[in-house]
């Protein structure tokens, strides 16, 4: 029993550690109290950058019928198996190409990134298929990817968009922050409806969102489908930034 009595006298430290041991919601508050010391010398200096994400161009606002085929991506949960956001790790700049800037996202509301990836990273895949694949992938997914596990969703192509509300949608998303003029909030449904038929007159729109693409996307002139929606915000997904300008950065071997 030698041995014991020669544990160290308490110190005066030790006894004023011992007061939030004992009472624990005073130890709560010290925990709370030494994190946001942690947390506020993180995040106030970001406060103070001119700014805290890279400025590149070609980043635009979705357009109305892009957009409205975001809002079917959120609704049917797309992001449960997919992320939009590659990681500056070698193996995926090599699979999906340069990674993913915070420019990139910074006009989603909410952003997509996501942290499941049961399926592939979609950050780059626009233009990457023939709206007929997509079209043919999102109604049987097995008819084009044999091993594949992502769900049909044969019924995007029959239902038609619902669009009457796509102006509100913009004038929210102007409020929190992204740049949409009144012009665009007013024009928004006869942008979604031009963006969607290939013979209306597009320098008008293409004036307000530089590079969009205007096509029938979903195969079937006749109908505007929430599967033209879906895929025209595919097809645009990862394809604003012109990354041979930043080919440097990309260089990260
Ligand atoms: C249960 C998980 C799951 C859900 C939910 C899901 N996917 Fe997928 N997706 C996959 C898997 C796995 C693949 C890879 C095999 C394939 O191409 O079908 C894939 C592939 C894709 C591809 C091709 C990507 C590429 O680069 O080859 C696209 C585009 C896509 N999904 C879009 C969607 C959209 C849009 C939705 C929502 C409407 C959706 N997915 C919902 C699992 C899912």
């Amino acid at each position: 029993m030698a041995e014991l009595a020669a544990t160290p006298k308490k110190s005066s430290l030790w006894a004023k550690h011992a007061f939030f041991e004992k009472n624990s919601i005073w130890l709560i508050i010290g925990i709370l109290l030494v994190i946001s010391v942690g947390g506020l010398v993180e995040i106030v200096p970001l406060f103070y950058l001119k700014s805290t994400i890279e400025k590149v161009s070609g980043v635009r606002p979705w357009t109305p019928l892009e957009l409205a085929g975001r809002n079917i991506y959120v609704r049917e949960g797309c992001y449960n198996c997919h992320s939009q956001m590659v990681r500056p790790l070698r193996d995926e700049v090599e699979r999906y190409g340069h990674y993913s800037l915070a420019a990139e996202s910074m006009y989603d509301r909410p952003f997509q990134w996501g942290s499941k990836r049961t399926g592939p990273d979609l950050a780059r895949v626009g233009n990457k298929y023939s709206d007929e694949w997509q079209r043919q992938h999102l109604a049987d997914p097995r008819s084009v990817v044999p091993g594949s596990i992502m769900p049909g969703y044969p019924f995007l192509e029959k239902t038609p968009l619902k669009f009457a509300n796509i102006g509100e949608d913009i004038t929210v998303n102007a409020i929190l922050g992204v740049p949409y003029t009144e012009e665009m909030q007013a024009s928004a449904i006869a942008d979604l409806r031009l963006q969607a038929s290939p013979d209306g007159d597009v320098d008008d729109l293409q004036k307000r969102y530089p590079g969009a693409q205007v096509r029938d996307f979903d195969g079937n002139p006749g109908a505007l489908t929430e599967a033209d929606a879906l895929i025209a915000y595919l097809q645009a997904l990862g394809t604003m930034v012109d990354f041979k300008l930043y080919d440097d950065k990309a260089n990260i071997r």
